[in-house]
């Protein structure tokens, strides 16, 4: 474990406070965190994963990119009152806390990612995922960032959290009833609920039969359709421990891409 030149304990509660101001920023922030990441290509190492290149342009500019200047904004405050964090493992933090503070699992933080300096080293547009295909869409972007069936299911289970919006994605609703908790019910509504089409969006989305209220992409639904991915739906929808432990894993991996010679931090309750 090693001290980071920031104070990592007063930074957290900073960062707690302000998402406890405003509940909706919690899962902006684990999106943000995703999308920084998401460029990543593990077979050419290139597309400047955590370094926080959607600063720039293009990437700030990418349609999949939409909304995210908000939880970008809202960090700025917490970089200029920490000067020695990066913008990159700010973000990651950032995320983790949200998680944490939903209810999901405690990630242990590693601290030393490097900002990129301009967006010469951004990935490619359309590297993000296209939230109106199917399975093989889905396991081609995974591959790519070098996750297996296993990881991308409790990847994809962040939509616990969380809602999409029509202004930013067209998309519209939240998946589960509580968009503020974080937890394994993700799996369990996708796999309890009867989906079908929602008339009223443009873009073919799912709702559920029973309220209406709750909303399936095309990429969550095709979860259920691939054997491999819906063995993985099942057993988090049936073991909550088993997620938040999977989950964690994989989210520390995804905010690890690309990545070298990182410090452990002292760990959140410390
Ligand atoms: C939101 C698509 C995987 C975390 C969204 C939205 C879309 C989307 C369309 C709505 C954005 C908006 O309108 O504001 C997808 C697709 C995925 C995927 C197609 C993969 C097939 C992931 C992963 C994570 C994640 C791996 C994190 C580990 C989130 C969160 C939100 C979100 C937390 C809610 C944001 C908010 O409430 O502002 N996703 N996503 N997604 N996504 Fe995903
Ligand atoms: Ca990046």
């Amino acid at each position: 474990v090693e001290e980071p030149p920031f104070d990592i304990r007063a930074l957290r509660s900073d960062i707690e406070n302000m998402i406890s101001d405003k509940l909706e920023l919690g899962p902006s922030l684990i999106r943000l965190a995703w999308h920084e990441a998401g460029s990543y290509d593990c077979f050419k190492k290139d597309g400047s994963p955590n370094s926080a290149s959607m600063r720039f342009k293009p990437e700030c500019m990418y349609a999949g990119n939409k909304g995210l200047e908000i939880p970008r904004k809202a960090l700025e405050p917490l970089k200029k009152k920490y000067p020695q964090i990066s913008y990159a493992d700010l973000w990651v933090l950032a995320a983790y806390v949200a998680i944490e503070y939903m209810g999901g699992p405690e990630i242990p933080f590693s601290w030393g990612r490097v900002d990129a300096k301009d967006g010469s080293v951004c990935g490619p547009d359309g590297r993000l995922p296209d939230a109106s295909k199917m399975q093989g869409h889905v396991r081609e972007v995974f591959t790519r960032l070098g996750f297996n069936d296993q990881e991308a299911v409790a990847l994809i289970g962040a939509h616990t959290c969380g809602e999409c919006h029509i202004k930013f994605s067209g998309y519209d609703g939240p998946w589960t009833h509580d968009k503020n908790g974080f937890d394994n019910s993700f799996f369990t509504q996708l796999l309890e609920e009867d989906w079908v089409l929602n008339p009223k969006i443009e873009k073919l989305q799912l709702m559920d039969r029973a309220t209406t209220k709750l909303m399936m992409l095309p990429t969550d639904v095709s979860l259920l359709l691939d054997p491999s991915y819906r063995k993985y739906v099942e057993l988090y929808a049936k073991d909550n421990d088993r997620f938040n432990a999977d989950f964690a894993k994989a989210f520390k991996k995804l905010t690890e891409l690309g990545t070298k010679n990182l410090h452990k931090a002292p760990a959140s309750g410390s």
